[in-house]
């Protein structure tokens, strides 16, 4: 069997906890991986290191792929996102959050199946932020029209390769003109010349909003410049359990980091209660990367025995407390380790 390295990076609050737990989770189902651990965020800042140290960078690009862990941002000061740096520097475009109803965590809905692809370099997380006076401040949000193609380009790439029908635009081109309308346009021309055989729809955010939280079954794939995108992960999460369950991939050419869409979570952090289930399917995406780009389908049954575990244990009512359950992280991950047998 091949052995793939992979850039691990436990990262912050509850980072360390559910890295513990996931990879306890992989190493007994056999997961051929090698990781190799790299610090950022406020870890590595503890460590005497950059925020964001150049060796974690070089480490991604050199391996290829890393399961990170969420980092702390400071709010309204301090330095810049560790995540968006990150996203930047390895140029990883394309964030996808796979958004689906759970048989064994109860919500208002069962019928919520959506992705979410994110364009993750520009748009108002562009950094670029000025003080006019001591009162006035502005914001530059930050549209090109070559990262507005790639990403819809990715978006109709990936849903005719996943078969999915739809793809809907969510914008405020009537009020932002200029940029949320070279991001419409974009996604137009791509779909017009390359994807016209998959369903094409523009909602304006707000009303977009609304129909989520009615109806969320309408939806298939959501195309997003990057503040909007990173709001309805949020919220599509709540459809369906919780930031608990909502794992995600930021791809560029070559590269990809995966992490779940929740952050650091200081409020549980250090308490062993978080949900760990958010990460652990974050690396069977990943797991299912390494399966596609190396040609190893055993990364793929691994990773198909991974989640075959974890829907039994949310069957059978093992759960942690975001979703009513009792668990701990780490009995949540014994849970999901004990059904690894009986699920091939
Ligand atoms: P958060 O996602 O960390 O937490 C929001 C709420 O969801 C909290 O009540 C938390 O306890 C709960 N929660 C999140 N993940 C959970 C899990 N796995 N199990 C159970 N409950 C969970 O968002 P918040 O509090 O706004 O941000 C905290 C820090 O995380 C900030 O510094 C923020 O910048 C950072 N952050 C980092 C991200 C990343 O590294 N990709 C993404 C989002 C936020
Ligand atoms: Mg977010």
């Amino acid at each position: 069997m091949k052995t793939h390295s992979a850039v691990l990076i436990p990262g912050d609050g509850i980072g360390p906890e559910i890295t513990a737990a996931v990879r306890r989770v992989l190493d007994a189902a056999g997961a051929p991986v090698e990781w190799v651990e790299c610090k950022a965020g406020v870890a590595a800042l503890e460590h005497g290191s950059d925020v964001l140290p150049e060796s974690t960078v070089e480490a991604i690009e050199h391996h290829g792929v890393a399961l990170k862990g969420p980092c702390t941002t400071p709010v309204g000061e301090g330095f810049t996102s560790v995540n968006v740096q990150l996203r930047q520097r390895l140029n990883l475009y394309a964030a996808v959050r796979p958004v689906r109803s759970l048989a064994g965590a109860k919500t208002r809905f069962d019928d919520v199946d959506l992705i979410i692809v994110r364009e993750n370099t520009e748009g108002l997380y562009s950094g670029v932020e000025n003080r006019v006076t001591d009162d006035v401040v502005m914001s530059m949000k930050v549209a090109t029209k070559s990262a507005s193609l790639r990403i819809a380009h990715w978006a109709f790439r990936f849903a005719t390769r996943r078969q999915r029908r739809k793809i809907t635009v969510f914008h405020k081109a009537n009020i932002m003109k200029v940029t949320d309308g070279l991001f419409l346009q974009c996604a137009r021309r791509i779909h017009q010349h390359e994807y016209p055989n998959i369903e094409y729809e523009e909602n304006i955010i707000d009303a977009g909003c609304m129909k989520l939280v009615q109806d969320p079954g309408r939806f298939d794939v959501l195309l997003l410049e990057n503040l909007y995108g990173d709001v309805i992960s949020d919220l599509c999460a709540g459809l369906v359990g919780g930031l608990g369950v909502v794992p995600g991939a930021n791809f560029g050419d070559d590269r990809a980091v995966f992490e779940a869409v929740h952050g650091s979570a200081p409020d549980i952090a250090g308490t062993g209660v978080a949900n760990p289930l958010a990460m652990l399917m974050s690396a069977v995406m990943m797991l299912n990367h390494l399966a596609d780009t190396r040609e190893d389908e055993g990364c793929r049954q691994v990773a198909e025995r991974i989640k075959a575990a974890y829907d039994l244990a949310l069957d059978e009512d093992c759960k942690t407390r975001d979703l009513g359950g009792d668990l701990g992280t780490e009995a949540f991950a014994d849970a999901v380790i004990e059904r690894l047998a009986d699920s091939h």
